[in-house]
């Protein structure tokens, strides 16, 4: 497969409406607040969230190169409580593993008059790719490589105004694997759009930002300074599968100098909410103290998962 440049300047029509949401880089504010407002009007006053008929008569495939249990079931979900059809298409059996390209695959689906393409892939690109490629159609990214995970970035800034409403007075900081983390870039990315100005990276050295992709934020090597008197911490997992085996850094050591244990919390504000895009390695990069406390809001971040999808997907149909 010949490779483009990852360029998200495909996902706007020229009247600037969303018609792929591929990454967060070159979105107005405005973009992210519709989509925003747009899942906060989803979920009622109890904290359930409504159904919708605004995919009706579209088709979406989830098509997920990658593990997932958490995106994959919410775009599902997100997609049938907007009354869409829904296939998951069996990547493991299909015609890719009869050496079809992956491109043919999606021309093929398209025939099948499938609408949308939620698109998990282990190369960063993969669905820039294919929303070149592929017209008419609405491309969703699901997470490409170490790149971008837009939708997860979205519903995480869903979580934290449901708590804290005002993005430019906060301090956020994102603690654990860095580099290896397209949730760290879409969420830094997120931040700036909406006026957060101090972000705090908090990595060993081995595994903080590359300071040619994040500019503005502030990069901690240790955490007790990291965490002081911050308003948000985001944990990351160590993402063993994206490292060569010499840099996975042993857990116990990892645990010692960068989990976040109660002691390391109380150094926060004592509102301070604690967020984690999941999966969680419990005694690894998160103690379960934390991650079942008080401050931790991780479930609520996987509802939401689904009321920002259903958001995204119901702009797109619009635009379509
Ligand atoms: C993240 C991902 O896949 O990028 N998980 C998720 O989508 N909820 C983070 C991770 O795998 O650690």
């Amino acid at each position: 497969m010949k490779k483009d440049p990852i360029n998200n300047h495909i996902q706007l029509n020229d009247s600037g409406q969303l018609i792929h949401l591929l990454g967060l880089e070159g979105l107005s504010k405005e973009h992210l607040l519709e989509i925003l407002d747009k899942a906060d009007k989803l979920i009622d006053k109890d904290g359930n969230l409504k159904k919708s008929k605004a995919l009706d008569d579209m088709s979406v495939a989830n098509l997920f190169f990658e593990p997932s249990t958490r995106t994959r079931n919410t775009f599902e979900i997100a997609a049938m409580r907007s009354s869409a059809n829904v296939i998951n298409v069996d990547l493991a059996n299909s015609a890719l593993k009869k050496n079809e390209a992956l491109m043919d695959t999606m021309h093929t689906l398209k025939a099948m008059q499938i609408d949308m393409f939620v698109i998990r892939h282990k190369q960063s690109g993969m669905p820039h790719h294919v929303a070149h490629h592929l017209d008419g159609v609405a491309i969703l990214n699901a997470g490409d490589g170490t790149n971008a995970h837009p939708t997860q970035a979205l519903l995480d800034m869903l979580s934290i105004r449901q708590h804290k409403p005002n993005f430019e007075n906060l301090s956020v900081a994102i603690v654990g694997d860095v580099t290896h983390s397209r949730v760290a870039h879409s969420n830094i990315q997120a931040l700036k759009t909406l006026g957060t100005t101090d972000i705090r990276l908090i990595a060993p050295e081995g595994l903080q930002h590359d300071s040619a992709r994040c500019e503005a934020v502030a990069c901690f090597n240790d955490i007790n300074k990291g965490l002081k008197d911050c308003d948000v911490i985001i944990v990351l997992r160590l993402q063993k599968e994206r490292m060569i085996e010499a840099d996975i850094p042993n857990e116990q050591e990892y645990f010692d100098h960068y989990g976040l244990t109660t002691e390391r919390l109380a150094l926060a504000k004592k509102d301070a909410i604690v967020m984690h895009p999941g999966p969680i390695n419990r005694g690894v990069e998160i103690d379960s103290s934390v991650a079942d406390g008080n401050q931790s809001i991780i479930l609520q971040q996987v509802t939401n998962g689904i009321a920002v999808r259903m958001a995204v997907m119901q702009i797109l149909a619009k635009n379509l």
